[in-house]
C-alpha cells in the first residue's frame, strides 16, 4: 500500500534512501563495540597490556562518536523525510479534493475529508519514519548480532534456537490478538471526531436549541467508547514487556550457567562471554522492536487505505473534450432531462425535463420545497451530470466545453452560500480577480450592497468573518451576488438569493439587472411569486417534473399550484 504513496515523496527522496544507509553504518559501529570491549578483557587485561587497553579503548571511543553522529545524522534525515513525505501527501490529496465535483464530494462527507487530510497523514508518516528507521535498524541488527554470537560460540548461540522462537510466537500471539482490538479503538476515534466535528459545525444552532449538555453528553459518550476500546487493546499489549524480560533473563542466565561452565573448563574466554551477553540482549531487543514496528504498521494500515481512497477516488466530471469551444451566449435549453443522485434510473429527482430559455431572457423558477429546483440548476454549469437527455448552453452540449469556459460564463449564487474570511473586497474580487474599482462599485451597486458596504466606517476594506459571521443574512446574499456579477457571466442563477432581503430590495435587485445587464440570461429560483412575476416566463416545478411554463398571466389563468401559491401569499400581504 505505501508503494501507491511513495511517489508523493518527491524532492525528499533522496532523505528517504539515505536513512536507511546512515542506519545501516550506525549499526555497524554498534555491533563492533561488545566484540572490542571482549577483546579488551581477553586481550588486554588478561596479559596486563596497558598500550593495548589504551589504543583499543579509543578505538572504542573513536567508533562511539561516529555512531552517535550517524545516529543525528539519519535522525535528522528522516525526520526531513517523513514531514516533508507528509507535506507532499496533504498537498496531493488536497489538489484532488479541489477536482472533486459534488457527487464526490457527497461521498465521502466533509468531516471525513478533514480527518483524512489531518489524522490520516499524520499516521502514515509515523509509519513511515518507523519503516525508514526501525525497519531497518532492527532486522539488520538482530541478523549481524546473530552473526556477532555464532562466530564468538557456535554451541552457546543454541540458546537462541529456543530464545527466539518463544519470544516471537509470544509477540505475534500478543500482536494477532491485539490488531482487531486496534481497528476497533480507530473506528471509535472516527465516531469521536465526527461527533465533535459537527458539533463545532454547528456551534451556532446547538446553542440556538440550548442543546449544550445533550451534546456534552454524546461526546462524552463517544470519548468513553474511545477510553474502553484503547484501554482493551493495550491491556494485552502490556504482556509484551514481562514476556521479553522472562525471556531476555531466561536466556541470559542459562548463557551465564553454559557459558561460566565452559570458562571452567577452559574452552571460553571471560571477555568472549561478555560480548555474548551484549549480543544477546540486541538479539532479543530487535525482535521486540520488529513486532512493535508491524503492530504500528497495521494499525496505520486503516489510515493508509483511507488516503488511497481519495487518491484513487474517479472524478466524475472532466473535461473530455480537446477543443475549448467559447460560450456563444447565454441561451439554455434542457432537452429530455433526467438525473438521479444516486445514479439510477429508478430514483429520479428529475424526470424528463424540456424547456427552452433564450439570450438575455429573465427566467423564474417555482415550486415546493424539495421539488428539485436547486437540482435542475446546478445542471446547467455541470455542478452535476444528467443521468440521461442533455443540455444545451450556447447552442452547445454542457460537456462540449472545458469546465473552466463553462463555469466562467455560468455564475451561480448558491443557495447555502459563503463568503471567506478577509476584507469586503478580497471576497468580491474572488468572482474575478483583475476587477477594477469601478467594476466591483458598479456590481455593489446592482446587487443593492452598495449603500450598506459604504455605511460601515470601513467601507470596502471591513473584515468579514469566518462565513462571513459579521454581516447579515441579507447582506450577505446581496454580496454573493454583487461576487457573482463581477464575473460578468452570460448567464447568472439566483437560488433563492434574495430570500433575506425585503421586498423592496428584491425588486430593486431586479430592476437593477435588468437595466445594467440585459443580455445577461437570468435565472431566478424564489419562493415569493413577486420575485418572478415580471420575468419572461417562469416554469413551475412539482417533485421533479415541468407543471407548465409561462407568464405571470397565463399561469395564473391557468395554472391551479401557481394560482394558490399566489392566492396564498396575497393573503399574506392583506
Ligand atoms: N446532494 C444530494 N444528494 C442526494 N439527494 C439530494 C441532494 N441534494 C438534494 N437531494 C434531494 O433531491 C431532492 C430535490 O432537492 P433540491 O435541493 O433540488 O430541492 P429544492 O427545490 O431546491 O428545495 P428548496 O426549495 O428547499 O431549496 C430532495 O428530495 C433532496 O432530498
Ligand atoms: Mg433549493
Amino acid at each position: 500500500m505505501l508503494k501507491k504513496l511513495l511517489p508523493c515523496l518527491g524532492k525528499y527522496k533522496k532523505y528517504a534512501i539515505l536513512t536507511p544507509i546512515f542506519v545501516i553504518l550506525e549499526v555497524i559501529l554498534e555491533i563492533s563495540i561488545p566484540f572490542l570491549m571482549s577483546k579488551i578483557i581477553d586481550v588486554g587485561v588478561k596479559n596486563g597490556d596497558v598500550d593495548f587497553i589504551l589504543q583499543t579503548g579509543g578505538l572504542m571511543v573513536l567508533i562511539a562518536v561516529f555512531a552517535l553522529l550517524f545516529g543525528a545524522i539519519h535522525g535528522r534525515f528522516s525526520a526531513i523525510a517523513s514531514v516533508g513525505f507528509a507535506k507532499e501527501l496533504r498537498k496531493k490529496i488536497f489538489d484532488k479534493i479541489q477536482d472533486f465535483s459534488f457527487a464526490n464530494i457527497d461521498k465521502f462527507t466533509t468531516p471525513s475529508l478533514v480527518t483524512r487530510l489531518t489524522t490520516d497523514v499524520t499516521n502514515a508518516q509515523m509509519s513511515f519514519m518507523m519503516i525508514i528507521r526501525l525497519l531497518v535498524r532492527a532486522p539488520f541488527m538482530l541478523i549481524s548480532a546473530t552473526i556477532m554470537a555464532i562466530t564468538i560460540n557456535p554451541g552457546l548461540s543454541l540458546i537462541f534456537l529456543f530464545a527466539i522462537p518463544i519470544l516471537a510466537s509470544a509477540l505475534f500471539i500478543v500482536a494477532s490478538k491485539a490488531f482487531p482490538r486496534f481497528k476497533a479503538m480507530l473506528k471509535k476515534y472516527d465516531n469521536m471526531n465526527a461527533s465533535v466535528q459537527e458539533n463545532l459545525i454547528a456551534i451556532r444552532v446547538v446553542k440556538a436549541f440550548v442543546r449544550e449538555d445533550y451534546e456534552n453528553k454524546k461526546f462524552l459518550d463517544s470519548a468513553e467508547a474511545v477510553r474502553l476500546a484503547h484501554f482493551n487493546a493495550e491491556k494485552l499489549l502490556v504482556w509484551a514487556m514481562p514476556i521479553m524480560q522472562l525471556t531476555m533473563y531466561g536466556s541470559i542466565t542459562a548463557i551465564f550457567w553454559f557459558g561460566g561452565n565452559l570458562i571452567i573448563g577452559e574452552k571460553m574466554l571471560s571477555g568472549e562471554l561478555f560480548g555474548f551477553i551484549t549480543y544477546s540482549t540486541q538479539i532479543l531487543v530487535s525482535l521486540m522492536m520488529i513486532s512493535f514496528v508491524f503492530v504500528q504498521i497495521v494499525l496505520s494500515r486503516a489510515s493508509v487505505s483511507r488516503i488511497i481512497e481519495i487518491l484513487d477516488e474517479e472524478i466524475d466530471i472532466r473535461d473530455d473534450s480537446n477543443e475549448d469551444p467559447e460560450v456563444k451566449d447565454g441561451s439554455v435549453v434542457f432537452e429530455n432531462v433526467s438525473f438521479s443522485y444516486s445514479k439510477n434510473k429508478d430514483n429520479l429527482v428529475l424526470e424528463n425535463i424540456n424547456f427552452e430559455i433564450k439570450p438575455g431572457e429573465t427566467v423564474g423558477i417555482i415550486g415546493g420545497t424539495g421539488s428539485a429546483k436547486t437540482t435542475l440548476v446546478q445542471l446547467i454549469p455541470r455542478l452535476y451530470d444528467v443521468l440521461e437527455g442533455r443540455i444545451l448552453v450556447g447552442g452547445r452540449d454542457v460537456r462540449d466545453y472545458k469546465i473552466k469556459t463553462l463555469r466562467d460564463s455560468v455564475a451561480m449564487v448558491l443557495q447555502k452560500n459563503v463568503l471567506f474570511s478577509g476584507t469586503i473586497k478580497d471576497n468580491l474580487k474572488w468572482g474575478n480577480e483583475n476587477a477594477t474599482d469601478e467594476e466591483i462599485i458598479e456590481a455593489c451597486k446592482i446587487a443593492q450592497a452598495y449603500d450598506f458596504i459604504m455605511s460601515f466606517p470601513k467601507g470596502f476594506e471591513t473584515e468579514l468573518g469566518q462565513g462571513g459571521v459579521n454581516v447579515s443574512g441579507g447582506q450577505k446574499q446581496r454580496l454573493t451576488i454583487a461576487r457573482a456579477l463581477l464575473k460578468k457571466p452570460k448567464i447568472l442563477i439566483l437560488d433563492d438569493s434574495t430570500s433575506a432581503v425585503d421586498t423592496a430590495t428584491d425588486s430593486k435587485i431586479r430592476q437593477g439587472l435588468k437595466e445594467n445587464v440585459s443580455d445577461t440570461t437570468v435565472i431566478i429560483i424564489a419562493q415569493r411569486i413577486s420575485s418572478v412575476s415580471d420575468a419572461d416566463k417562469i416554469i413551475v416545478l412539482d417533485d421533479g417534473k415541468i407543471n407548465a411554463i409561462g407568464t405571470h398571466e397565463e399561469l395564473l389563468a391557468t395554472n391551479s399550484i401557481y394560482r394558490e401559491v399566489y392566492e396564498s401569499q396575497q393573503k399574506g400581504v392583506a
